[in-house]
């Protein structure tokens, strides 16, 4: 989907998250661990300050299990709960509920001494588009869950899913509008397929991939396509489209299909598993690429 973000757009999606932060205990935010700071809007830190705070690394299993590692613990260090996970995947949904509930003690504590036994933690799942809202709610809303109706006091039309006893969850998630300000961050969206960036040219988006790819996992481009990757960047596209049989009639490269085929093996994983942002270098401000 082509997400068209305009100020009224953001200003609508903000007054939403703003509603429906009013209603939860805890926002569980979504971030793509291939570029998890890209992939953040850092205004949830004010929109949902006292709340508890879960960040989950989503689509883990196509980013580097080191840099998932580092990430996690970048996030901790912060004070966030994490958990690094693929969300169509059942099996890593149930690690989740324990960790809500770890995010919530002192909540639930605060609640006991005032005798309020038994309410479930609310939770909001929210983040930019694309980064998996809908498939972490669905695969968590699974068969053991029941969907709860409207609650007496609570805002006409919202809906729960019920986990278990102990956690529901808001079904309709919080959308985080990117931040498309800083162009190295546009560029990492694009590249993972979170935007679809028209101001920028699939073959730009190809060589700065390529490129990154040389630098911090060098041996995985050559591994794919067999090809030299040393050189400028257009003549490593250029081997690429050769013998992949991307050819314009006259049989020149076709440049723009090599480009659509790399950052398609790249988004499914097929280059291997591969982090865009290392937090060592995003705190020393080295990496500018
Ligand atoms: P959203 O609600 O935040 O907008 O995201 P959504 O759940 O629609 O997920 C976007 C795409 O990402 C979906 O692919 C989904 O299957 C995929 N996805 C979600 N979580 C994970 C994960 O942990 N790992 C991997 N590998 N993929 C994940 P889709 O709709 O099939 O689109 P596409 O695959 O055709 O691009």
């Amino acid at each position: 989907m082509n997400y068209q973000w305009y100020p009224g757009h953001m200003t609508k999606a903000k007054r939403m998250m703003q509603e429906n932060i009013k209603l939860i205990d805890l926002i569980i935010e979504l971030v793509d661990a291939r570029a998890p700071l890209s992939s953040r809007n850092p205004d949830i830190d004010e929109l949902g300050k006292n709340k508890a705070r879960l960040i989950l690394l989503n689509k883990g299993d196509l980013a580097d299990e080191r840099q998932n590692r580092a990430w996690e613990a970048y996030f901790q260090a912060q004070g966030f709960f994490t958990a690094c996970l693929d969300a169509r995947k059942r099996n890593d949904i149930k690690q989740i509920s324990q960790i809500i509930q770890e995010s919530c003690r002192e909540k639930t504590e605060r609640d006991r001494k005032r005798g309020i036994l038994n309410r479930p933690i609310r939770a909001m799942v929210a983040g930019i588009p694309n980064v998996g809202k809908s498939t972490f709610i669905n695969s968590f809303a699974g068969r053991t869950c029941a969907k709860t109706g409207n609650k007496p006091g609570v805002t006409k039309g919202k809906q729960w899913i019920r986990l278990n006893k102990q956690v529901e969850l808001l079904d309709t998630p919080g959308i985080l509008w990117p931040k498309f300000e800083d162009q190295q961050v546009g560029l990492k969206l694009a590249v993972i397929g979170s935007i679809r960036e028209e101001l920028l040219v699939e073959e730009e988006l190809c060589m700065w991939l390529l490129a990154y790819l040389r630098e911090y996992y060098p041996g995985s481009v050559e591994k794919r396509y067999q090809v030299q990757e040393t050189g400028e960047m257009p003549e490593v596209l250029e081997r690429i489209a050769l013998v992949r049989g991307c050819v314009q009639k006259g049989g020149g490269p076709d440049f723009e299909r090599a480009a659509f085929l790399v950052t398609d093996d790249f988004r499914s994983g097929r280059l291997g598993r591969v982090t865009l942002e290392i937090p060592a270098a995003e705190e020393s401000g080295e990496q500018d690429g």
